[in-house]
């Protein structure tokens, strides 16, 4: 009997472990051309990896995510959080629409609502700083008055830049001075609502902005000299970071709030740091230090992680850098880029990518060689630039050896791409033209665009427009 018992344990916790690793992953949908949300849910699925974080709360989207298992955290975007601060009704609105309207049986499981998106970045210049905490507040209180305030709690993700510790350690830390009794305020009304702390913490960030920061630092592989501060060794940035925040929340006297990391990965282009080689690092060593579930020095448990991010988005702001546009653990076309073992055994097999991805024909835009007047390349490749996405281009980037006319090339094929394939998108007053030949270079890859699935034209769009029709006939 007791070696039944046994027999079901094992096999139930090797299956429990097959299953969740409490892995999430956040996806962005600010490209030209994105996946459909329900091949969203087969490479979360096909990959085990049970939570997604939108930026959003899109309908449309997140209806997908209904009796998949996968959980879902909501966004707001900075841009509603005037609203949401000063309209409770439209808080309470919203959560009636968006969030109770997925509840029903076998919905969508629906556990934080992120307010805002790292509203205190400095490069914001406070825009958000009046605005953040009342709308937080608001979204609670519609959640809880909604009946959902146990299951369902508003967080708001903050950026590592909320809070310092000079040029010491973390055991010196504490929340940027400028914000510091708001932020206390808010880890305050976290603690009062059992709701947590989103962090996002970049290593890489660290070493992109400071040339003398230590390489070896930024990774989770210990091959470095570990840099001690008030008794403890750290051998990472990531967990020196984390503690920073764990130090600052305990002088805010909100010690106990729970920390998940709301975002954590590595870009692979665009940057002399950003490569597969540097980011398939990175992974390697976060998720063996994932599957020991053991946190940091000062926060020793289990910590939750959401990956920076699903796939690639080639209309992201590159104000930061033209790294931005390639933080995906998959390409723009749900491509897997490197092998990872999300279970941090070691066994690292290729993800499994997107399936029966829609692509548009082969067929690339490049430069004219025989045109006659080339007066106008300069502006139009800056034109095609500007309104499309050449940061691979770039200084470190993986198709920043390309020659003159190759440059070009790229310029107008990513905004032919962009615009799908739209014949106009191809002519630069006779400079371009098309080709059925792969524009391809060595490593530099010339990308398909994606058919479009037409996200926010929906059925309703098209209903719209029949009933339009329908009462335009029922006039004459
Ligand atoms: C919230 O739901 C309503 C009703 O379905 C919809 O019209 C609205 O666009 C949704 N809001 C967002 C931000 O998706
Ligand atoms: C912040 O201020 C700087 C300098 O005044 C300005 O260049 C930038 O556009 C501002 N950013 C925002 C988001 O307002
Ligand atoms: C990745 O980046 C590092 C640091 O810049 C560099 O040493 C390495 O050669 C790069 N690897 C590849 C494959 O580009
Ligand atoms: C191609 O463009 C990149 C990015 O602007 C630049 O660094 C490089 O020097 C250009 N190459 C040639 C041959 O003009
Ligand atoms: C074009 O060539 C590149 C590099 O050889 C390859 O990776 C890519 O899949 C090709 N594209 C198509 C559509 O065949």
């Amino acid at each position: 009997m007791a070696h039944i018992k046994l027999l079901i344990w094992a096999c139930c916790l090797a299956l429990s472990t097959s299953f969740a690793y409490g892995l999430g992953v956040n996806w962005g949908t600010q490209a030209a051309q994105t996946l459909p949300p329900s091949t969203i849910v087969q490479m979360l699925k096909d990959n085990k990896i049970d939570k997604v974080k939108l930026f959003d709360s899109d309908h449309w989207t997140v209806k997908y995510f209904a009796g998949t298992g996968i959980e879902v955290m909501l966004g707001l975007p900075n841009n509603q959080l005037e609203k949401f601060a000063n309209d409770y009704d439209f808080a309470k609105e919203w959560v009636k629409n968006n969030v109770s309207a997925h509840l029903y049986n076998g919905g969508v499981d629906i556990k934080f609502v992120a307010v805002g998106n790292e509203p205190f970045l400095k490069a914001y210049n406070g825009s958000f700083l009046k605005t953040t905490f009342p709308a937080l507040q608001n979204v609670q209180k519609a959640l809880n008055s909604a009946g959902l305030g146990d299951k369902i709690k508003a967080t708001i993700p903050q950026n590592a830049d909320v809070y310092e510790s000079g040029n010491s350690g973390p055991s010196q830390g504490d929340f940027r001075s400028d914000i510091r009794d708001l932020m206390q305020k808010i880890c305050r009304f976290f603690k009062d609502n059992n709701a947590p702390f989103l962090v996002n913490i970049y290593p890489f960030l660290s070493l992109h902005e400071n040339k003398h920061f230590p390489l070896e630092f930024a990774f989770f592989d210990g091959q470095t000299k570990a840099v001690r501060d008030n008794g403890i060794s750290y051998t990472n940035m990531f967990d020196a970071n984390l503690d920073t925040l764990v130090v600052s929340l305990k002088k805010a006297s909100c010690s106990g709030v729970k920390i998940i990391v709301g975002e954590i990965g590595w870009p692979t282009d665009g940057d002399l740091y950003g490569n597969v080689t540097l980011a398939k690092r990175f992974y390697s060593g976060f998720f063996k230090k994932m599957a020991t579930k053991k946190g940091t020095p000062l926060y020793p448990g289990f910590i939750e992680y959401y990956l920076f991010s699903l796939t690639d988005e080639n209309q992201k702001s590159i104000l930061p850098g033209s790294f931005e546009r390639h933080w995906g653990i998959f390409r723009y076309d749900g491509k897997p880029k490197f092998p990872m073992d999300i279970t941090g055994q070691g066994h690292e097999t290729m993800p499994i990518g997107a399936k029966n991805v829609k692509y548009l024909e082969n067929k690339w835009c490049v430069l004219n060689k025989y045109a006659e007047d080339i007066g106008k390349l300069p502006s139009s490749v800056q034109y095609a630039c500007s309104r499309s996405d050449c940061t691979a281009v770039d200084y470190g980037g993986s198709c920043n050896k390309l020659d003159g006319d190759g440059n070009v090339s790229y310029a107008f094929n990513m905004y032919f791409q962009m615009n799908g394939q739209d014949v106009e998108s191809c002519v630069f007053d006779g400079l371009a033209k098309i080709v059925e030949k792969n524009a391809s270079v060595d490593s530099c890859l010339f990308p398909i665009g994606l058919e479009s699935v037409g996200v926010r034209i929906g059925v309703d769009a098209i209903l719209n427009i029949l009933v339009g029709f329908f009462l335009f006939l029922t006039l004459l």
